[in-house]
């Protein structure tokens, strides 16, 4: 049986990695430090390593003494805002985590690896969707080390020979099973859920964006469809020479309106949003192109926005 390591697998992407992971029979090892993850949600199966990507020895000893053949990385500190507020803290757990993770790689010799990319390396491209092609330029410290990793995994393949893909989410939602929601605010839906919850009207930023009902435009991917990606990515790995940069998206837009009244249809009632000014840095679209990875991994997403919504709602942290 092939063994993969996942940092990061406590948290919300990773704990659905670990079980897509499971049921395709491969053997999981969860390291986490637990910053934002939750124990409870490593899956019966899994083994678990608490201890930080920035230790070095810790990873190395993960890897070795687990015989593991591959490392998902999700382990990253993923707030936009706060990462322009303390850049620092950016560079030191995402960038100063991949060198640490590279060098335990490189010393407990394990050369298959899939990378937590995002779409916020592309930062405002001129259009979409978006190939992977598109030059990035990321807008805030958040998306600059997510590119940097990107760059380190690729140099560092290039210098050791490794087996690797980068997969770039674009706007994960939804949920497995009720217990395994998104806990974090930063994203839409649970902030919509969040405002309903304390009776609250939940705010669309920006009504007068170039797109054709004023609201911006992102491509929501459910995260069990996210999570099947990262299977089909392990095993190409396994193939050996992988070295790819792949969307995860499901290639179709959605407007902040036509979330809101997703949402609307799965409370029963009309959750009378209100338009507010723009948020500063928000581009008005951002929508994968996914021809790529279709083409080279035969992945594509099986869920649309009424499944993310309806399997998020349930799953939210604080329901009233
Ligand atoms: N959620 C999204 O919409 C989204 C979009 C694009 C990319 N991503 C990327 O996906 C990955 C997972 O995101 P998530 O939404 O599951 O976030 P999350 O905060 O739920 O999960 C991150 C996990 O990493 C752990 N962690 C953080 N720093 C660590 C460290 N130094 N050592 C060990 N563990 C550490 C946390 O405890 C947590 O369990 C991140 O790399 C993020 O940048 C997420």
């Amino acid at each position: 049986m092939t063994r993969w390591l996942l940092t990061g697998g406590a948290g919300y992407i990773g704990a659905h990695v670990a079980r897509a992971l499971l049921d395709s029979g491969r053997g999981v090892v969860v390291l986490d430090d637990l910053s934002t993850g939750v124990r409870s949600r490593v899956p019966e199966g899994a083994a678990f390593v608490e201890a930080s990507v920035l230790d070095t020895d810790a990873v190395r000893a993960a890897l070795t003494s687990y015989d593991v053949s591959g490392v998902i990385h999700l382990a990253a500190k993923k707030a936009v805002g706060e990462s322009v507020e303390q850049p620092l803290l950016y560079y030191r757990e995402n960038v100063g985590g991949m060198v640490s993770l590279l060098d335990a790689m490189a010393l407990a010799d394990v050369s298959n690896l899939v990378y937590s990319s995002s779409a916020a390396v592309y930062g405002d491209p001129a259009w979409s969707p978006i190939s992977e092609d598109t030059p990035c330029a990321p807008l805030s410290p958040y998306g600059e080390t997510k590119l940097i990793g990107e760059w380190m995994v690729r140099d560092q393949a290039r210098a050791r020979g490794m087996s690797w893909v980068s997969l770039r989410y674009f706007n994960v939602a939804g949920a497995g099973s009720p217990d395994l929601g998104d806990t974090s605010a930063n994203n839409l839906i649970p902030m919509v859920f969040d405002a309903l919850d304390r009776g609250e009207r939940p705010q669309v930023f920006g009504t007068d964006y170039p797109t054709p009902d004023g609201s911006c435009i992102r491509d929501y991917i459910h995260v069990v469809d996210l999570a099947s990606a990262h299977v089909a990515s392990a095993q190409l790995c396994e193939g050996g020479d992988a070295a790819a940069v792949f969307n995860v998206g499901r290639g179709i837009g959605a407007s902040v309106w036509e979330v809101m009244a997703a949402v609307s249809e799965v409370v029963g009632r009309d959750v009378d949003a209100e338009a507010v000014g723009r948020r500063p840095g928000d581009p008005p679209e951002l929508v994968a192109m996914v021809d790529r990875i279709r083409a080279d991994l035969g992945w594509s997403a099986s869920h649309d926005l009424h499944d993310m919504v309806a399997s998020a709602w349930p799953a939210r942290p604080n329901p009233v």
